[in-house]
């Protein structure tokens, strides 16, 4: 292995296993170890039996997730094919550093590749940290750097598939990045963040700017795809990768909170207007109904808790619930009232709970959260109240938007 970058050794990524299925809760801590540090982590196996082993990874990283070239199992084999010369990852030619999933709402929150059997010659892989790439644009084009946050700022398309996004995303108070680039696609740019596009495709070309080393037989690369790109350089024979996608949603998952935070004062302060327009348009978003004194507002992050609210007070107070006048605690009593009767409509929830904290924000608000003894399944999407008899910790498990769209609409439906 070799490397020519400051910011990590891959030789401090490497985990030594003796197979998937009898992973000790040591390694497994050593793992969520190196990925918290690292945002990547090897894992090589002593004992490699079999490729339906690298199944057993979904136990930590969650379900996969599938990709159109995905056997049944859901391993994309990563080779030259020549039947298949328009996508890139089935050629021998070099590809950038780029994030997995980049044409889906949803990319894969890990991407694992174990070598089979490396290159004769070349077939590197290249990694780049996404911080270091957010914080060169964040020194060069602050105004370049704002706009990549836009929901616009790229189209990528290849056949009939397109979609329009953003390179970087505020998630659970991180940042993630999803970015690609290569012959491959078809790639349109809004004009105004042209300059922070070719910016970053710069860094990520530069060789100065990669940890490059050699995968070996049976080794695994296991990485966040929000805060590690990945490519590999252009080789010669038979060099085979077998390409897992996983979701993330996995019982180990508050092990790990994916995406990365700026390092420099520029890019603080850049990811600070950024989150605040992001929570300000969120809880615009999140208004299910206004009432005289107080919003009701779904508490869109905490998946585990289906059917969580808030019932925020208008008027500004950072007191507590003592503070609150007759008529604000009576129309309180009545919102909460229809809340309870829709939500158990709905969810059926085993019990309610309901918090006044403001720790972090001060306005006087109420967190309600609908408790469940046993897993709710909703839009396929299984909701398990893993703490059910003891206090709900905020479980940040973001669920998707569009989930979050349909639960909305239906509470929406069902208010009076
Ligand atoms: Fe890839």
């Amino acid at each position: 292995m070799k490397n020519n970058k400051e910011y990590f050794n891959p030789v401090d990524l490497l985990i030594r296993i003796s197979s998937f299925s009898t992973l000790s809760q040591i390694d497994i801590l050593g793992v969520f170890d190196k990925l918290n540090h690292f945002g990547c982590v090897i894992l090589e196996l002593s004992s490699y039996k079999n490729l339906d082993d690298l199944l057993y990874l979904q136990n930590l990283f969650g379900s996969i997730a599938y990709h159109p070239h995905s056997e049944t199992n859901g391993i994309v084999h990563v080779t030259p094919n020549p039947n298949q010369p328009e996508y890139i990852n089935t050629t021998n030619l070099e590809i950038t550093p780029h994030s997995d999933g980049a044409f889906e709402l949803e990319p894969p929150r890990f991407v694992a590749l174990h070598c089979e059997t490396p290159a004769e010659k070349g077939g590197f892989s290249t990694l780049v940290s996404s911080q270091k790439v957010y914080d060169y644009l964040a020194q060069e084009s602050y105004e370049g750097l704002l706009t990549l946050f836009d929901d616009d700022a790229f189209s990528i398309r290849r056949d009939n598939k397109q979609l329009t996004r953003p390179v970087f995303q505020c998630r659970n108070k991180k940042i993630h990045m999803s970015f690609r680039r290569d012959q491959s696609v078809n790639i349109f740019v809004k004009h105004q963040a042209q300059r922070a596009f070719d910016l970053t495709n710069e860094f990520l070309i530069n060789p100065k700017n990669w940890v490059i080393f050699t995968l070996e037989p049976d080794q695994i690369l296991i990485l966040d795809n929000s805060r590690i790109l990945h490519g590999r350089t252009a080789f010669t024979g038979d060099r085979k990768l077998n390409r897992l996608w996983f979701n993330g949603n996995s019982n180990y998952k508050e092990q790990y909170s994916l995406g990365f935070l700026p390092c420099t004062q520029v890019g603080k302060d850049i990811f600070e207007i950024v989150k605040t327009k992001h929570y300000n348009l969120l809880e615009k978003e999140a208004i299910l109904k206004d009432y005289r004194y107080w919003s009701w507002m779904l508490r869109y992050c905490h998946g585990d808790y289906l059917g969580a609210c808030i019932f925020k007070l208008k008027r500004e107070n950072i007191g507590s619930v003592a503070t609150l006048l007759d008529e604000e605690l009576m129309e309180l009593r009545n919102i909460i009232s229809q809340y309870e009767s829709i939500t158990y409509r709905l969810f059926q929830p085993d019990r309610f709970n309901y918090f006044q904290l403001g720790n972090e924000y001060h306005q006087l608000h109420i967190h309600a959260v609908p408790r469940y003894k046993e897993k709710r399944n909703f839009c396929e999407a299984d909701f398990i109240d893993k703490r059910w008899g003891a206090y709900p910790f905020p479980i940040e498990n973001e669920i998707s938007l569009d989930l979050i769209k349909k639960i909305r609409s239906l509470y929406k439906s069902l208010i009076f």
